[in-house]
């Protein structure tokens, strides 16, 4: 049987992930696009993070790089293409999951961070999308997923910055896709609920002080699913986006989120 990925090469930017005791978004879709056939430049502002994905995806037979950017540097965006293209020759698939939280509500965030969370979760996916969408469309075809999250298709409450950025990258997304959609490159984005992830879970426990299991078990608790989900999760809705199977899909925000957001309310 053919993989559903074969003989496409993919760029995961935000491929590394954050120490904890699970699987992360990003590491698990560069994974799960290497088991279906694709060669994955693994990009990360963490070199060793990338490199631990590489080696993961050595493990299970597959073909993979890692290369260093940090995506609010725009020199760095412009030189991820020419490493896709040096190691294997040119990018089929942009997979865009480098995204922060900082916390506050409008009265305790400060503006720096306010202006990081805009930098990393929209600047930065903006910049990576400026330098290889044209590759695409010279190519004629191609698909760009960007790792988006449900805080913005929601109230963000404590997280202001978080959601109000998340709810731009729909926006950015729907604009790229009508922009793409001629030259026969897809954009779309997936809006992550409550992951069982090292970012979702135990940066959360350790920025509270407090014990991983009570957090993950109130964030599941609030799922109508009544579970978390896990990074295998937004991969399989990553390889969906990116393979054929979508071909006549762009522009849409697609929810991985055991049905959360059909209730009202702030995350
Ligand atoms: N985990 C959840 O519960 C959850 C829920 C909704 C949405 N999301 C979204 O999922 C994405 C991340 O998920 P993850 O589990 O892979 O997180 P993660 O923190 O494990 O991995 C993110 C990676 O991005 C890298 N990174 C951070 N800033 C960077 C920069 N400026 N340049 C280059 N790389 C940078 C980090 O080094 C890290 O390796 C984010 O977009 C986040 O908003 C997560």
């Amino acid at each position: 049987m053919t993989r559903r990925l074969h003989d496409r090469t993919a760029v995961v930017v935000g491929g590394g992930q954050t120490a904890g005791a699970t699987v992360g978004n990003g590491r698990a879709v560069a994974l799960a696009f290497a088991r279906e056939g694709a060669r994955v430049l693994v990009v990360d502002r963490d070199l060793a993070a990338a490199e631990e994905t590489v080696g993961a995806i050595g493990e299970q037979g597959g073909t993979a790089r890692a290369h260093r950017a940090d995506i609010t540097v725009e020199e760095d965006c412009a030189g991820i293409l020419d490493a896709a293209v040096e190691a294997f020759g040119g990018v089929d698939i942009l997979h865009n999951n480098v995204g922060v939280v900082p916390e506050g509500n409008t009265e305790n965030l400060q503006l720096a961070d306010w202006r990081r969370g805009f930098e990393i979760n929209l600047t930065g996916m903006w910049l990576t999308c400026k330098y290889v969408l044209p590759h695409l469309r010279e190519r004629g075809r191609g698909a760009v997923v960007n790792i988006s999250s449900m805080a913005g298709l929601l109230a963000g409450g404590d997280t202001i910055a978080y959601s109000t950025s998340k709810a731009a990258v729909h926006s950015m997304t729907r604009s790229l896709a009508l922009e793409y959609a001629p030259h026969g490159v897809r954009v779309n984005a997936i809006a992550p609920g409550m992951m069982d992830t090292p970012m979702g879970v135990d940066a959360v426990a350790r920025a509270r002080g407090a014990d991983r299991q009570e957090v993950a078990d109130r964030r599941a608790a609030m799922v109508p699913m009544g579970h978390q989900g896990t990074g295998d999760d937004v991969a399989g809705a990553a390889l969906f986006l990116a393979s054929d199977e979508s071909a006549f899909i762009t522009g849409t925000v697609l929810p991985v989120d055991g049905g959360f957001t059909l209730r009202a309310g702030a995350p």
